[in-house]
């Protein structure tokens, strides 16, 4: 082949456009230097562990590493269709729910197209539509919060997806039934929105709805769901979607073969079967949330209202009291909690919620640090 370059650049491969202005997922810390077992409060993932009959599964497919999972993951399929009382054609499932936004991103977007999410969204929706090549577009969250007026002003005839955390990470804050059904009546049908309940199970508030009975109504609705949150599956990787049959169909068309693996797909099906666990998980946090949420009040934190396994706590910007400074001090105590600044929220900190111990510990590391 004869090739004339246009210019002196050395020939190499490179990224198409925008992929390099990508700032990667940064996970909530795991080590503090010197530190053997740290209390790790930075990702919201379950304290109780999972379920015993889901890690009896999971040794049970010990046996079976040699074999390709079932690739439309029909064990699971069936379960979570009978469990939710969903048509089975109308799930996706996915290596964690962060697989399901990439793969609706890559279905749904080209350059030239934008998502919408709120100003503090998941960090996942981002990158999932810049790696499709669409531009993403950010509505004011006042008080922390999901405006549906400023998603609606965001929305554009580009927009393909607007992505919702409900409840959100990492503020804590949710939308209610009515305030979702006012964002979808106003939305042109052509633009997907995606109501993201990983923290699903722990909202309790009676004006929550999951979206599930709009999904089921909708030609445009998606909810996605994971194991990781409260079944505390996360290491394994298992989320799943429901929508409407084209869009899971178009999605299933690029999704990777064999991308929910044996031991996981196994293991959540166990786990979902298991209600005692997942009322202990619950129990846990309708227990503590309110406690912790008050206690850092009293220490003069702002605290804003979670419905789900973290509370969101802004701190002064006093030095010596700032979230940076605390996130540093409960650090040497052994306390890991997730400082927020690639979220644009320098100044709080997102802290799971732990067992009684671990959030007496907090407030009791933290009093100090306010009065100091
Ligand atoms: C709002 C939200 N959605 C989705 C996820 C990802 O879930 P998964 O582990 O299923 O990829 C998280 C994880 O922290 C999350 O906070």
């Amino acid at each position: 082949m004869t090739t004339v370059l246009a210019s002196n650049a050395p020939l190499r491969p490179r990224p198409k456009p925008g992929i390099l202005d990508i700032v990667a997922y940064v996970g909530g810390k795991s080590k503090i230097d010197g530190i053997a077992h740290p209390l790790k409060l930075s990702s919201n993932e379950n304290i109780l562990g999972c379920s015993p009959s889901a890690a009896a599964a999971f040794v049970e497919t010990a046996s079976q590493l040699n074999l390709y999972p079932d690739g439309r993951s029909n064990l699971l399929r069936a379960a979570v269709a009978q469990h939710f009382k969903l048509e089975p054609d109308r799930l996706i499932f996915g290596c964690g729910s962060d697989e399901i936004f990439t793969l609706l991103a890559q279905v749904y977007c080209e350059p030239g197209d934008n998502v919408v999410q709120g100003q503090y969204g998941f960090l996942a929706y981002r990158i999932a539509a810049r790696g499709a090549g669409a531009a993403v577009r950010f509505a004011r969250e006042p008080n922390l919060r999901v405006d549906v007026n400023a998603v609606l002003d965001e929305v554009d005839e580009r927009t393909r997806i607007v992505y919702i955390a409900n409840p959100a990470n990492p503020t804590g804050t949710w939308l209610s039934g009515a305030e979702i059904q006012t964002l979808h009546d106003r939305l042109p049908p052509n633009v997907i929105l995606v109501l993201d309940g990983a923290y699903a199970e722990f909202a309790e508030d009676d004006a929550y709805d999951d979206g599930i009975a709009l999904a089921r109504r909708s030609e445009n609705v998606v909810v996605t769901r994971t194991f990781s949150k409260i079944h505390g599956l996360a290491a394994l990787r298992v989320g799943w979607a429901y929508g409407p049959l084209a869009i899971t169909e178009a999605m299933e068309l690029i999704r990777a073969p064999f991308n929910v693996n044996l031991p996981a797909e196994a293991s959540a099906v166990a786990a979902l079967g298991d209600e005692d666990f997942v009322e202990q998980s619950l129990a846990l946090i309708r227990q503590w949330r309110p406690w912790l949420s008050q206690q850092l009040g009293g220490l003069g934190l702002e605290v804003f209202p979670s419905q789900a396994n973290f509370v969101l706590a802004r701190f002064p910007d006093a030095p010596g009291r700032t979230a940076r400074e605390a996130e540093a001090y409960l650090a040497s105590k052994g306390i890991l909690v997730r400082g927020l600044s690639n979220y644009g929220l320098s100044d709080s900190l997102r802290i799971t919620i732990g067992l009684e111990a671990h959030n007496r510990a907090v407030v009791e590391a933290l009093g100090p640090f306010m009065n100091q």
